[in-house]
């Protein structure tokens, strides 16, 4: 079987018509790759397009500041994708002259930029011989060639299996046409096996092994985490306190509001009476009303959240500390929040007044 042909002829006929598919700009094959590494195509689409209208050039994106470009990637999750490609765009102009580097080492020493991206930017844009490996290139191989490995074995027989196969081939289309194929047919749950072109071929098929492979290492259970947030308004200017996140936790210098966190939910009761709460203001404070609780999944974590309003009258019954914002509600929606924060948002403040 020459699996290299066989998926580029298929990919030819079959591939999605896709934005960055019609273009060899680097810094366009740069957005698409990072937003595609956690994102699905249609998650992220719009993003790709709203993005690259708004910084069609590297040059348009270093100049852009931080907050703004968190603003634009909200909802998208994984913000040090943002925050890192702000920098590199930045590192561009600094010490490539604003040209984009050309060459698989170089592209590496940009700013979040890995293995896989690097590969993906040199091949699809620069036509060099370099193989990708992402989740559904590690499918896509290890089922076709029966690999049980798991981990960083199964990594490296993955891209020694893809580097022998790019030698021949249309490096960037190759590559795209491997992930394309997990993307459409060979898929983790109920893959099109009767329909696939390697149905004699695929190892895993023959093995009844597809359920099966890759192997995954069972991940940890996510530890959750309790945030008991202080919504305080300040009657008199019609504003709200919100916070940076500048501390090297999730959301990274994204917006949310004043926090308590503790190991469990805490009635509102309870928590008026944490010192934490009596440091955040001047004068004695009651708790107006509470939200329900809210379940934020991430990877690794899921956040329980609450908010609590508090009513105060001046800015003078407050213990301003330094990563507090005051926020006029008419601007609430300027900030970059993360999706927790915006789905409280849109539930209590839906015209941001
Ligand atoms: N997933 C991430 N990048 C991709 C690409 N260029 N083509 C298909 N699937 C992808």
């Amino acid at each position: 079987m020459d699996f290299a042909s066989q998926i580029l002829k298929w990919y030819r006929k079959e591939k999605r018509n896709l934005p960055w598919r019609s273009t060899r700009d680097p810094y366009l094959i740069w957005l698409s790759e990072v937003i595609l590494q956690q994102t699905r195509v249609d998650q992220g689409m719009d993003y790709y397009l709203r993005f690259s209208e708004k910084y069609p050039h590297v040059k348009m994106l270093a100049e852009a500041s931080e907050r703004e470009v968190l603003k634009m990637w909200q909802g998208l999750g994984y913000y040090s994708r943002a925050r890192n490609m702000l920098f590199a765009a930045r590192q561009i102009l600094a010490e490539f002259n604003g040209v984009f580097p050309s060459d698989y080492e170089q592209i590496r020493k940009l700013k979040g930029v890995g293995e896989y991206t690097a590969a993906a930017i040199a091949s699809i844009a620069y036509g060099q011989k370099v193989a990708v490996v992402d989740g559904n290139v590690k499918r896509v191989i290890s089922r076709l060639f029966g690999l049980e490995s798991t981990g960083n074995d199964l990594y490296k027989m993955v891209k020694q299996i893809m580097s022998e196969q790019i030698g021949f081939h249309s490096p960037g289309d190759f590559n795209q046409a491997v992930m394309e194929f997990g993307a459409l047919y060979c898929v983790p749950k109920n893959p099109l096996c009767d329909q696939c072109i390697f149905f004699d071929h695929c190892v895993a098929r023959k093995k009844t092994l597809v359920d099966r492979l890759p192997v995954k290492i069972p991940g940890k259970k996510p530890k959750p985490r309790y945030f008991s947030y202080l919504v305080i308004n300040i009657r008199e200017e019609n504003n709200i306190v919100m916070k940076k996140r500048d501390e090297n936790d999730i959301w990274k210098n994204l917006y949310d509001f004043p926090l308590i966190e503790t190991n469990m939910t805490l009635s509102a009761e309870d928590l008026q009476k944490k010192p934490a709460w009596g440091a955040c203001f001047g004068k004695e404070q009651q708790i107006r009303e509470s939200s329900g609780l809210y379940r934020h999944q991430l990877t690794h974590r899921t956040i329980i959240a609450q908010f609590h309003f508090v009513d105060i009258s001046a800015i003078s019954e407050l213990s301003l500390q330094d990563n507090w914002e005051i926020i006029s509600l008419e601007n609430i929606n300027s900030l970059p929040v993360p999706r927790l924060i915006e789905r409280f948002i849109s539930t209590y403040y839906p015209f941001g007044v």
